[in-house]
C-alpha cells in the first residue's frame, strides 16, 4: 500500500516497438471503445495494430529526431506508460499518445509523464488533439488549462477514420491548445 512511485522513465527505442504497440492497443481498446458511435472493440482490436499502416505509424511514432521524442515509464519491467513531445515548424509543440495502462492510472504516472514533455517543449504553446467522447481526457487537459482550439480545424472540431475501420465510420475530434505563461 501507499503512494510511493516506483516506475522508472526512459527514452524509447526502434526496439520498444512491439512493447509500443501492446501498450497502445490496450490503451486505446479500453479508453475509445463506444459501441455507440460505432466504435467497436474490433475498431482497436490486435489485429489493427499490426497492420503495416499501423505499425509505419508506430514507428514513427517512437523514431528520436531533432523535433521528436517519446518516453517510456516501466514499472518493473513492464511498460505501462507512454508520451511523445513533437516540435511544430510554426514555433509550437504537439503533445501525443499520452497513454497510461488502465490498472496503472491515478497513480501519478500521466502527471509525470505529462511534465516531461511540458518540460522539453520550453515556452512553446502545446497543442494536441483528442476524441470527444474521451471526456474524462477532456476535463483533464481542462484542468490542466487547455482550451478547444478554435483556429484548427472546423471550429476547433475535425473526423478521424482510420482504414482498418468499417467504411464510413468517423470519429469526431477536437483541437486543444495550452498557452504559455511566457514570463
Ligand atoms: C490520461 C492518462 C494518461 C492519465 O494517466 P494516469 O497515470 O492515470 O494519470 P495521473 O494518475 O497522473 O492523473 C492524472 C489526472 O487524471 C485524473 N485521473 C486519473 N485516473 C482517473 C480516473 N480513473 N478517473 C478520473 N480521473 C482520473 C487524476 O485525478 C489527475 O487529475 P488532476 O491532476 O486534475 O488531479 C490515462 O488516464 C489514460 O491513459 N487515459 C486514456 C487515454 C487518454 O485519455 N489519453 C489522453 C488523451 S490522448
Amino acid at each position: 500500500m501507499g503512494t510511493k512511485q516506483i516506475f522508472t522513465i526512459r527514452q524509447a527505442v526502434y526496439a520498444d516497438l512491439s512493447a509500443y504497440t501492446d501498450l497502445l492497443q490496450r490503451c486505446y481498446r479500453h479508453a475509445y471503445t463506444d459501441e455507440g458511435i460505432g466504435l467497436t472493440a474490433d475498431c482497436f482490436s490486435k489485429d489493427v495494430f499490426a497492420t503495416d499502416d499501423t505499425q509505419r505509424f508506430l514507428a514513427k511514432q517512437i523514431a528520436e529526431s531533432d523535433t521528436q521524442k517519446t518516453w517510456l515509464a516501466f514499472e518493473d519491467d513492464v511498460l505501462v506508460g507512454t508520451v511523445t513531445r513533437a516540435l511544430l515548424s510554426d514555433g509550437e509543440a504537439e503533445i501525443k499518445g499520452l497513454y497510461v495502462l488502465p490498472e496503472y492510472q491515478g497513480r501519478g504516472i500521466g502527471k509525470k509523464l505529462y511534465a516531461l514533455a511540458l518540460e522539453f517543449a520550453g515556452e512553446r504553446d502545446l497543442v494536441l488533439d483528442i476524441y470527444c467522447h474521451n471526456t474524462k481526457g477532456i476535463q483533464m487537459y481542462e484542468r490542466w488549462g487547455w482550451k478547444l482550439d478554435t483556429t484548427r480545424g472546423e471550429k476547433g472540431y475535425f473526423y478521424r477514420h482510420w482504414p482498418e475501420w468499417p467504411e464510413g465510420l468517423q470519429a469526431k475530434c477536437q483541437y486543444m491548445r495550452l498557452v504559455r505563461d511566457k514570463g
